[in-house]
């Protein structure tokens, strides 16, 4: 594998899901692959569990490790090509890439969507010049468009939790007081529709995804209707992406929140959400403090999708 940005990457995703068993199973198996390679972690955001599982995986796997938070201590970067810079952006992005290249093996980047010009977010603007000047395999840890380490840890959740061939995944939209991105969300329709599940997307009308992420997902407005005979709930919010509404909350209704009545529809769902989560906006506290809650096993194979995503790229440096 040369970069990763998206399930296309991984080939055929039931494969992959196995390869994960069995790293999890032998996380030290392959340190011959790592030794003396580098791997450098790029964060414009912030991070509690990609930034330590991914480090965490890289270590698994013998590599060695850095990290680069480039709001924090490095030149404040531009990003804009043309642009006269007599203001307080001391870099350009343009030298800071190949630069990066030099004193590394692998790049992991962390660049979310800025909400500021949706063709630059959903053209994946920031990663994607990573991919062109840095010389080396790139990966994401979260981009404007997908989160796809996140998807891939969620996936092996569901395989290791389901009960049935074919579980009913929903992804429900919730309330939150911040504009968040699209990428969870995207990432986690598009893994679960390309894992075979049934899956149905609920939120209230305006908060349509793209539908290159949720083609094959059934649409349900109504709640209550999509959390009937569901065997996994997958709560996250979004910002609006269609237009003339892109990057903006419409809704910060309370009714959406997933409570133990809502989860009294289903079919004695697992609970699921990414993590970091607003207790009470999101999900109550019985419900992600209760027995059918995922979100630490979830977060637990974040350590697993990374260390398969960079094993596979480490392979790809030696072909
Ligand atoms: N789920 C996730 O990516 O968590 P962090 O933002 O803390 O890395």
């Amino acid at each position: 594998m040369r970069n990763f940005t998206s399930v296309h990457d991984l080939g055929n995703l039931q494969e992959a899901l196995k390869e994960a068993l069995e790293v999890k199973a032998n996380k030290f198996g392959y340190q011959h692959l790592g030794k003396n390679k580098t791997l450098l972690m790029i964060f414009f955001n912030s991070s509690l569990r990609t930034r330590l599982s991914t480090q965490k995986a890289a270590m698994n796997l013998g590599m060695n490790v850095m990290v680069l938070d480039v709001n924090q201590g490095a030149w404040k970067l531009e990003t804009e090509r043309g642009v006269i810079m007599d203001g307080d952006k001391p870099e350009h992005l343009l030298e800071a890439i190949p630069v990066m290249g030099c004193y590394c093996d692998i790049i992991g980047v962390r660049a979310f969507a800025q909400f500021e010009n949706k063709a630059d977010d959903y053209s994946e603007k920031i990663i994607n010049q990573f991919i062109q000047y840095s010389g080396r395999p790139v990966f994401s840890m979260e981009a404007a468009t997908g989160h796809p380490l996140q998807a891939f840890a969620d996936m092996i959740t569901i395989e290791e939790h389901k009960k049935k061939k074919r579980p009913k995944v929903v992804l429900t939209w919730a309330p939150h007081p911040r504009a968040l991105p699209q990428a969870v969300p995207n990432s986690f329709a598009q893994w679960a529709v390309a894992a075979g599940y049934e899956v149905v997307i609920t939120h209230p009308e305006g908060y349509e995804l793209d539908e290159q992420f949720t083609n094959g997902a059934t649409i349900e407005y109504d709640q209550a209707k999509a959390f009937e005979g569901a065997d996994f709930i997958y709560a996250k919010n979004w910002a609006a992406f269609a237009d003339p509404n892109y990057g903006k909350i419409l809704s910060t209704d309370r009714s959406w929140t997933v409570d133990e009545a809502k989860m009294g529809l289903t079919d004695q769902a697992f609970f699921m959400h990414c993590l970091p989560v607003r207790r009470n906006m999101i999900v109550t506290d019985d419900v992600i403090e209760s027995e059918q809650s995922l979100v630490i096993p979830e977060a637990a194979n974040r350590e697993i999708s990374a260390e398969v995503v960079l094993k596979r790229l480490l392979e790809g440096l030696e072909g």
